[in-house]
């Protein structure tokens, strides 16, 4: 095809989705109404209906779309959507694998929702005298809609060139388990290897911009391993009376244990926890510190003062969201939590205690020093009970590939800016599955904003940044195209 060709079908292609807009937005209204919550297993009809959902948005676009089963009888496991188009005879692009997910967080606590996560509400009011515009919603940002994007600019593609993916070769895999630990994702791809492997690159869009109107290309992900452990004591609970002071309050050890996961300059105590990880390199300290963060302002939008800039000494803020890993208690259970006073002494206390780790760090390397750690601190007459969660990797991506800068034209292009390059502290597990099994780099182009309220109550994404992505993603193709 000539580039004239390719031009004509893009001027159409943004034509069209300047006038869909409002219609985009009804789609991804009605996708959002389904309680696609993958951790429940209540919503496991919901989480085939969402990804039934998307299947048939990728048929009427042209792609070659079904449902794919995970897991097994012992441990069921949410479909995989997975789409292919054949890319046009004279591509001469990289194969595309675009990533996403359908699944999302549990909406509680309900009554912090200033109206129902799965009743979506439109907030768009001319006078912009109720904030910018925007959908709330539980999965508005996270990731449903910033998959809207990617799917709104493939329907377009396909109604002005007749092709689908407009000729780009693509594979599309979205999951239903990213927000339950991606338990059988890693199976998936094994099982899949020749299929996925032929790809060149993923694009995911699950990630942040900048700020407003700011966009970014991230080129880091940290990776996790959640655990849960119980601090067992006594064979009862006992009178705090009888027993206080004279034998074991598993609570009371339990949080002195935990405090030491930290020394006085909030490093983790856990022998060769920081082996594997990487430095940061000057250069990219240097980078980050013209990107113009400022701490303060990010700490004032949470309701923090600015002396709650407290973390891991030596380092900036933005380098220990970005470069450094993390230990936090998530959770923390025992005794009496009912109202009122109760004099007890459980017999046992538990903490959900997960690590944000960064490239190299193995999550099942952490875990087990973890472990090993507690067993090694476990207070007189008491014994644990250790529990792995999930995990994922930290994944490092290529900064100066073909591919990437295509995208950062793409964005440039839809956005009139070009996109900063940043890392994010969030985690994103089939980055570094991909990386490691196939040898695919990433490329997150995602559009979200810090205050999105991701996985709280009232998650929202503003139609501007809606508007950018799915530009965005139609300029990819584009550039994919001339490639
Ligand atoms: N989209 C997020 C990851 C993210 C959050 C990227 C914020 C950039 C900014 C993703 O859906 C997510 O929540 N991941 C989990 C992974 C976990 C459940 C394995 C996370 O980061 O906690
Ligand atoms: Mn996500
Ligand atoms: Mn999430």
């Amino acid at each position: 095809m000539t580039t004239s060709a390719h031009s004509d079908h893009l001027a159409k292609v943004t034509s069209l989705l300047k006038s869909g807009q409002a219609a985009q937005v009804r789609e991804l209204i009605d996708w959002l109404k389904i309680p696609s919550i993958s951790t429940d297993p209540e919503y496991a009809k919901a989480c085939r209906d969402a990804a039934q959902w998307a299947s048939d948005h990728l048929g009427a676009s042209g792609f070659q779309s079904s449902l794919r089963e995970t897991g097994s009888k012992d441990s069921p496991g949410h479909p995989i959507v997975l789409a292919h188009a054949p890319g046009a005879p004279d591509y001469k692009g990289p194969h595309i694998l675009f990533y996403g997910h359908y699944d999302v967080q549990p909406a509680d606590p309900l009554e912090l929702w200033n109206s129902p996560p799965f009743t979506p509400k439109l907030v768009d009011d001319p006078s912009g005298k109720d904030g910018p515009p925007r959908i709330i919603a539980r999965g508005a940002v996270d990731d449903k809609g910033q998959v809207m994007m990617f799917l709104s600019a493939m329907r377009a593609w396909k109604e002005a060139s007749g092709l689908a993916a407009g000729g780009v070769k693509m594979t599309v895999l979205l999951e239903g388990e990213e927000e339950s630990g991606s338990v059988h994702l890693d199976s998936f791809i094994d099982a899949n290897k020749a299929e996925l492997g032929a790809c060149k690159v993923c694009v995911i869009s699950d990630t942040g911009m900048l700020d407003r109107g700011k966009p970014a290309i991230t080129y880091g992900v940290r990776g996790l391993a959640y655990t849960e452990v119980i601090l067992h004591g006594a064979n009862q609970d006992l009178h705090s009376g009888m027993w206080g002071g004279k034998s074991p309050n598993p609570i009371s050890e339990l949080v002195k244990v935990l405090a030491q996961l930290w020394d006085k300059d909030r490093r983790i105590t856990i022998p060769g926890f920081y082996d594997r990880v990487r430095p940061i390199a000057q250069s990219e300290r240097d980078e980050w510190n013209k990107l113009g963060i400022n701490p303060s302002e990010a700490l004032k939008k949470i309701g923090f003062p600015p002396d709650a800039n407290v973390g891991e000494s030596g380092y900036s803020f933005t380098e220990r969201e970005w470069a450094r890993p993390t230990a936090e208690l998530n959770g923390i259970h025992g005794g009496y939590t009912g109202k009122g006073a109760k004099t007890v002494i459980p017999s046992h206390a538990s903490a959900k205690v997960s690590f944000r780790l960064v490239a190299d760090q193995d999550p099942v390397e952490i875990t087990k020093a973890f472990f090993k750690w507690c067993n090694d601190h476990t207070p007189p007459g008491c014994r644990w009970e250790l529990i792995d969660h999930h995990g994922g990797n930290p994944a490092t991506v290529k900064t100066d590939s073909p591919e990437l800068a295509a995208a950062a034209r793409a964005i440039e292009r839809a956005c009139g800016t070009r996109p900063a390059l940043i890392k994010t502290g969030g985690s994103i597990p089939v980055a570094g599955s991909l990386k490691s099994k196939l040898g695919l780099e990433t490329i997150f182009m995602g559009f979200g904003l810090d205050d999105d309220r991701v996985h709280s109550p009232n998650e929202k994404f503003e139609l501007e940044c809606l508007r950018m992505g799915t530009m965005s993603h139609a300029y990819l193709v584009d550039e994919l195209l001339r490639m």
